[in-house]
């Protein structure tokens, strides 16, 4: 009898590890294929239960005991919930060394600051040295600019910088271009020690036909705690929510809606006439109006989807694109970001190993 208990329990193991393996070499993958993620979802459900079979076979006195365990790793949960606020702190702290600079670079980029020749000097790569050809052209280039108009800062820095991620282009339409090319930083804001834990993303543009703020904010709200009815999910800051700012658009420029012609029949007299109704459009600026969670804490599915997608974006310029704007201007963060894709190993650097829910 202990021999079939043991292969069973043995059994129940493997099957275990089977589908922990599958899982998480699916992900990936699954994420994206919504066939392998049924043909998965099948599997597991076939083993739901067996981990709880074999609990069920242990004695009364190791259950007991098991449950002393998962008491410890609770408070293991709260430690560890002290760990990530003190990494927030550690945020807050370094992130105030690292604006004087990400002001000066946004100085450079809006013309306000022409840095020193000193300052412009940069090693090209040995891989990079130019050929003989690019020199050329380089020459013909130089006298292209000549003939242009002296360009003021970096034109379009940030413009460029949303393009050339995938991640902010897909939300990007023609009409939001124009728009963007105003856009002259975006700096992170912590929140104060004591508060609430949350970070505020602030889109500074210069003064523009579209509309009359000069900032635009999104904050999103972080919980940094293990929830009471489900501690072992807990893996660091969470973001909970976030909430976008009023644009003051300027009459007639208000991307986010557009007018449509609706022919409406009248009931009785059955005559039809043609009326305009006003609908949301598609924008990039419908990120500074998420989907409010109701009290209910209930969503639709598609709020779900959105909110999912807008904290993704909200983690990825926080993490991202404000500490290192040039080289997503430049291409050059964009192959990194590629390397990780194709090296699964790499996938968990280390700032996203401190956010690894998000
Ligand atoms: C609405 O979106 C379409 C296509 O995305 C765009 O061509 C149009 O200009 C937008 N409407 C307004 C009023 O901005
Ligand atoms: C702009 O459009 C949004 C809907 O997308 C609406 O909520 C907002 O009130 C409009 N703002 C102005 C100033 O018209």
């Amino acid at each position: 009898i202990a021999d079939i208990h043991e292969e069973k329990a043995m059994h129940t193991f493997v099957m275990v590890v089977f589908a922990l393996v599958l899982a998480r070499q699916l992900t990936m993958q699954m994420m994206q294929n919504p066939q392998i993620l049924a043909a998965l979802q099948e599997r597991l459900d076939g083993l739901v239960g067996s981990p709880s079979g074999y609990m069920e076979s242990l004695p009364k006195v190791v259950k007991r005991r098991v449950n002393a365990l998962k008491n410890l790793q609770v408070k293991c949960a709260h430690i560890e919930a002290k760990f990530y606020e003190e990494v927030h702190e550690l945020e807050r702290k370094y992130a105030a060394l690292y604006q004087p600079l990400f002001d000066k670079r946004s100085d450079i980029v809006r013309a306000a600051y022409e840095p020193t020749d000193e300052e412009c000097e940069w090693k090209p790569d040995e891989e990079e040295e130019l050929t003989e050809m690019k020199e050329k052209a380089k020459v013909e280039e130089e006298k292209k600019d000549e003939e242009k108009e002296d360009p003021k800062g970096i034109p379009e820095f940030w413009l460029t910088v949303f393009k050339n991620v995938d991640l902010l282009s897909e939300m990007l339409q023609e009409h939001d271009e124009p728009i963007l090319k105003h856009l002259q930083d975006i700096k992170v804001k912590f929140s104060d020690a004591g508060q609430p834990m949350s970070f505020t993303l602030e889109f500074h543009f210069e003064p523009n036909d579209f509309f009359t703020n000069t900032v635009l904010t999104k904050t999103y709200k972080m919980r940094s705690e293990p929830d009471e009815s489900d501690p072992f999910s807990f893996d660091g800051p969470e973001i909970m929510g976030c909430t976008g700012c009023t644009i003051d658009w300027v009459k007639g420029k208000n991307v986010t809606l557009k007018t449509i012609k609706k022919k409406q029949k009248h009931k009785g007299r059955g005559t039809v006439r043609t009326v305009t109704k006003t609908v949301p459009n598609d924008s990039f600026f419908n990120f500074f109006s998420p989907p409010e969670v109701p009290e209910s804490g209930e969503l639709d599915e598609d709020s779900e989807a959105v909110l999912a997608a807008d904290f993704e974006i909200g983690h990825f310029i926080r993490e991202r694109i404000v500490p290192r704007a040039v080289l997503y201007f430049t291409g050059e963060a964009i192959e990194d970001d590629d390397d990780d894709v194709s090296e699964p190993s790499s996938v968990m650097k280390s700032d996203d190993a401190l956010f690894p829910n998000i």
